[in-house]
């Protein structure tokens, strides 16, 4: 058996378990087999025209609405980026283009030959390391963060993606920050899924976790200002208390660090 076999193997066995499950939830209206066809529509949006007019950018069509709905009321003041994955430098580039003349945009790669596109001078800088190794990156959070956004395009092998996000959400992003995770179709190839948890998966556990302030209570009362039976502080996990907003587009999700002046139940982080 190729060495290969096994792992193909095994995540087929798990997309087909997904797939059934899937179906049985979605129900027979919703999960009823279709065709869908393909398309190729124009690009659209201020992003999209920028990666139209660049080189070597490596991007799928359906990210720009996400990158424009994220970047877009960030355009008018000078912000800090880090973007997991420099690869030819072309995303680089396309946030120099597009953010604010005097934003930072920091890149990190594995690749040793991703320190060419290092240019302090524009503003970009490059650090090499990987992006599962937290040790590198509380260097690049000491040296740059902490970052308005982040935007792992890296190795999108599962383990890495979690690790990389469990460390540099609490760790890297700014208040209100926004954390970018793109190309999630190769969590469920098995050229990339390393271990039975997806990133989707985690995000379910995320979901949990801004909710976990309900997990021991029940009743209203007990989160109205002014009841007597008002809790007024919980354990709960820190991500409850920092995760604001979770938004899933095709292959990318955003996931926003909570503005601490919003209200947000009872309690305050
Ligand atoms: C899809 S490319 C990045 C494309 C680039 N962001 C763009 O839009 O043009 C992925 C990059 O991640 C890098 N990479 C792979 N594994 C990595 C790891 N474990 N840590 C950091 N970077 C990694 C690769 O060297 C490659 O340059």
């Amino acid at each position: 058996m190729d060495r290969n076999t096994l792992p193909f193997l095994r995540v087929a066995a798990r997309n087909r378990l997904r797939e059934r499950k899937l179906r049985r939830v979605l129900g027979p209206d919703l999960g009823r087999p279709v065709s869908w066809q393909a398309t190729d529509n124009p690009l659209v949006g201020e992003t999209a025209a920028i990666f139209e007019s660049s080189h070597d950018v490596h991007k799928w069509s359906q990210y720009f609405e996400a990158y424009d709905a994220v970047l877009a009321p960030l355009r008018d003041r000078p912000i800090r980026m880090l973007e997991i994955g420099v690869f030819r430098g072309g995303s680089l580039e396309m946030w120099r283009k597009y953010l604010h003349s005097d934003s930072l945009i920091v890149g990190v790669d594995i690749d040793p030959g991703c320190a060419t596109f290092d240019d302090p001078d524009r503003n970009i800088y490059v650090r090499i390391g990987p992006q599962q190794d937290t040790a590198f990156l509380r260097g690049v959070i000491d040296e740059f963060g902490p970052f308005d956004v982040i935007l792992d395009d890296g190795s999108h092998v599962n383990s890495h993606i979690i690790d990389s996000f469990t460390f540099l959400f609490p760790n890297a992003l700014a208040d209100s920050g926004a954390y970018m995770v793109e190309d999630i179709h190769a969590n469920y190839w098995w050229t990339h899924a390393d271990q039975p948890a997806t990133f989707v998966d985690f995000t379910t556990s995320l979901i949990d976790a801004m909710h976990a302030h309900y997990f021991s209570t029940v009743g209203e009362q007990l989160f109205h200002a002014g009841d007597t039976k008002r809790e007024t502080a919980i354990q709960v996990p820190f991500a409850t208390t920092i995760v604001g907003k979770i938004e899933f587009y095709d292959s990318i999700a955003v996931i926003h660090r909570r503005n601490r002046d919003l209200p947000r139940s009872i309690f305050r982080a």
